[in-house]
């Protein structure tokens, strides 16, 4: 790894340091400062002339500081003519936003993918993308990495009886399957109704499936206003369910998201590491799984 070189931008420097132990390195020192205006200005502190860099960024809240962070990381990086560039992408924000719903709206995650071509990063490392077709978005190569496996494991070793997978939402029965068959459990859907005149808000769950007596394992993507598993958790108990256990990749944590979790009847939300969440954010009922090993592995496979 002599010739590697992994930066940190303001995002997720704990996650970045975790993978950074993986590898046996230490990060790259770069100076992450703003002008008074707000402004942006990175500092890379590296020579970087012929290595392979890597920069960890996840678009989290504030999304649009951390894309331009990342961007001009990555301008800098390049004028110090590197052999490539990757970004480390462990959560990709606006990727909800990938198609027009309705006249007058962006396809935001097309624009950020485009965007992100600006510092011509060569590769892109991402984990859990919230629709795989995101990565036709770049005409880079894409290492979309799959937390799945990581979370299988979480429920292996709590060795539930009567277990069964749940999709909150007919969106997400590919990944719900995925996770049943691998831990060769039933599956059942939710329906979910959203309402696009509504930000955040969904509502109308409708169970298909039987959970009575059983402990519902929910997977999703990602909670972010804590709507979508709060609102399924309580229709799957007052269906008969004996407990409620949720896997999720990105903890975005929105608004009130981690104290409705908190009071909501849920056994536990086991949460990786994409995104950073801060004490104030952390609760009870929250464990954290980490996406370091994987990210690791995906490093290794490029610079080997
Ligand atoms: C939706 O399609 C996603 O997979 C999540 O279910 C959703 O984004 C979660 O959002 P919230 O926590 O605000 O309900």
């Amino acid at each position: 790894m002599s010739n590697t070189l992994l930066f940190s931008g303001s995002s997720n420097p704990q996650l970045a340091d975790r993978v950074a132990k993986e590898l046996n390195i230490s990060l790259g020192n770069v100076d992450l400062t703003r002008f008074a205006d707000g402004e942006a200005r990175p500092w890379i502190q590296e020579d970087v002339r012929d290595k392979t860099v890597f920069i960890l960024q996840s678009l989290s809240k504030p999304i649009d500081e951390y894309v331009m962070e990342l961007v001009l990381m990555g301008d800098a990086i390049r004028r110090g003519a590197p052999r490539s560039m990757v970004a480390i992408v462990p959560y990709m924000g606006y990727a909800r936003q990938d198609k027009q719903n309705r006249m007058g709206e962006p396809v935001s995650a097309r624009v950020i993918a485009k965007f992100l071509e600006v510092s011509q990063f060569s590769e892109l490392i991402t984990v859990d993308l919230h629709n795989d077709a995101i990565v036709g978005f770049f005409q880079v190569p894409v290492t979309h990495l799959s937390a799945l496996p990581l979370l299988a494991d979480e429920i292996r070793s709590r060795n539930i009886p009567d277990g069964l997978i749940i999709s909150p939402d007919v969106g997400g029965v590919r990944r719900a399957r995925n996770l049943a068959y691998e831990l060769d459990l039933p599956l059942v859907v939710m329906e979910k109704k959203r309402y696009l005149d509504k930000h955040d808000h969904s509502e109308s769950f409708q169970i298909i499936g039987e959970v009575k007596g059983k402990h519902a394992v929910v997977i999703d993507d990602m909670i972010s206003t804590g709507g979508t598993i709060v609102e399924c958790a309580k229709s799957l108990v007052e269906a008969g369910a004996t407990g409620v256990t949720v896997l999720v990749t990105h903890g975005v944590l929105s608004g009130q998201a981690s104290q409705n979790l908190a009071d909501a009847p849920i056994d536990e939300v086991v949460i990786t590491d994409t995104i950073a969440i801060p004490k104030e954010r952390q609760f009870d009922t929250l464990s954290q799984a980490s996406v370091a090993p994987l990210i690791a592995d995906a490093i290794r496979n490029i610079v080997q």
